[in-house]
């Protein structure tokens, strides 16, 4: 079994994060997390999203974080667009990448984005078209890949159909999403597989919410099969706010220690991205949901 040799990592925290506080926080600590974020390596940062602010009010700084950010050449700065009118709000803020986001199960669709997953896909190919002529690339996240907290579990065949239309539509490259975190490693496996139909090894991204413990292992059982792309939110932040109960993603802490003792190389100063992590944790007043970043915030006090 050989590993890949490196791990391109996206952190999702300011987004998918942050999306989901109950709790204000000013644009300005989104861009100071932002800063801290790319001071500690990390390449690729999922900023915002332009969505309804009356669904998703903690995105409604959106323009302004982005404005906000004095960007690191290198660093590819992403935002979600669910529709035309988000898209046409999100490149005047010139990110690198949008994201389009549909589900693989028809409930959750319903209840993230209003439609079904034919209009969804119907609304993002104008998008997907505009953007990729503007030179913007495109990613496309596929929520409830594996489990779905309407319809439970979802089939390998309803995640190769999304990813099928997806391609279809040009997207360039899909994040197979654990939404509630319930996947276990050959069911993460068995997903992947169902994307490999439609997008090669180069163009998936493994986006896992530890909700039940089980995003390390669904990310080895990733790497098994040659992913190199992950997700992941500093301090472990968030969760969807049309998942219920679903908590945050693996933090990109856990992950960071993980990959770097397997001797695979991320780019990514842990210590620094620790302080970003403690950085956000005490703004919400609370510990970083990291067990890494606990133990070496505890050798630190110690
Ligand atoms: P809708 O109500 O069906 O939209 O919402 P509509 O087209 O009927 O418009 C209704 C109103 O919304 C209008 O305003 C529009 O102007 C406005 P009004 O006339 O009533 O004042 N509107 C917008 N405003 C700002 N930006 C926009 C926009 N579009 C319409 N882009 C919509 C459809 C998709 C907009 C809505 O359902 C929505 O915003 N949903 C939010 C979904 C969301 O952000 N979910 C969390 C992110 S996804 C996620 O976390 C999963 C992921 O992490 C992967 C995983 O883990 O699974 C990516
Ligand atoms: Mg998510």
């Amino acid at each position: 079994m050989s590993l890949p040799s490196r791990v391109q990592i996206i952190d999702v925290g300011p987004r998918d994060g942050l999306q989901n506080e109950k709790q204000p926080v000013p644009a300005a600590v989104k861009i100071e997390l932002v800063h801290r974020l790319q001071a500690a390596g990390l390449t690729e940062i999922e900023v915002t999203s332009f969505v309804s602010p009356k669904w998703v009010p903690q995105m409604a700084d959106n323009a302004q974080v982005m404005a906000g950010i004095q960007r690191k050449p290198g660093v590819r700065y992403s935002v979600l667009t669910p529709n035309a009118q988000g898209y046409a709000a999100a490149v005047q803020s010139q990110p690198d990448e949008i994201v389009v986001f549909a589900a693989a199960s028809q409930a959750f669709s319903q209840k993230n984005i209003n439609c079904s997953i034919e209009e969804s896909i119907e609304r993002f190919a104008p998008v997907v078209q505009a953007a990729l002529a503007a030179g913007i690339a495109v990613r496309g996240a596929m929520s409830c890949a594996v489990g779905c907290p309407y319809e439970g579990d979802v089939s390998p065949s309803s995640v190769s159909h999304l990813a099928g239309l997806m391609k279809q539509i040009g997207v360039q490259r899909v994040d197979m999403a654990d939404t509630i975190g319930t996947g276990t490693p050959l069911k993460v496996q068995r997903a992947l597989e169902a994307t490999l139909q439609h997008f090669d090894i180069d163009h998936i991204c493994g986006h896992f919410h530890d909700t039940y413990g089980q995003a390390l292992a669904n990310t080895l059982a990733s790497l098994q099969l040659g992913i190199w792309n992950f997700q992941s939110s500093v301090a472990g932040l968030g969760g969807c706010p049309y998942a219920q109960g679903a908590t945050g993603n693996v933090s990109t802490e856990d992950l960071v220690y993980m990959l770097h003792g397997m001797g695979i190389p991320t780019g990514i100063d842990l210590d620094k991205l620790v302080d970003a992590g403690a950085f956000i944790s005490d703004f919400l007043g609370r510990k970083p949901n990291s067990n890494v970043a606990k133990a070496i915030l505890n050798k630190r006090a110690g």
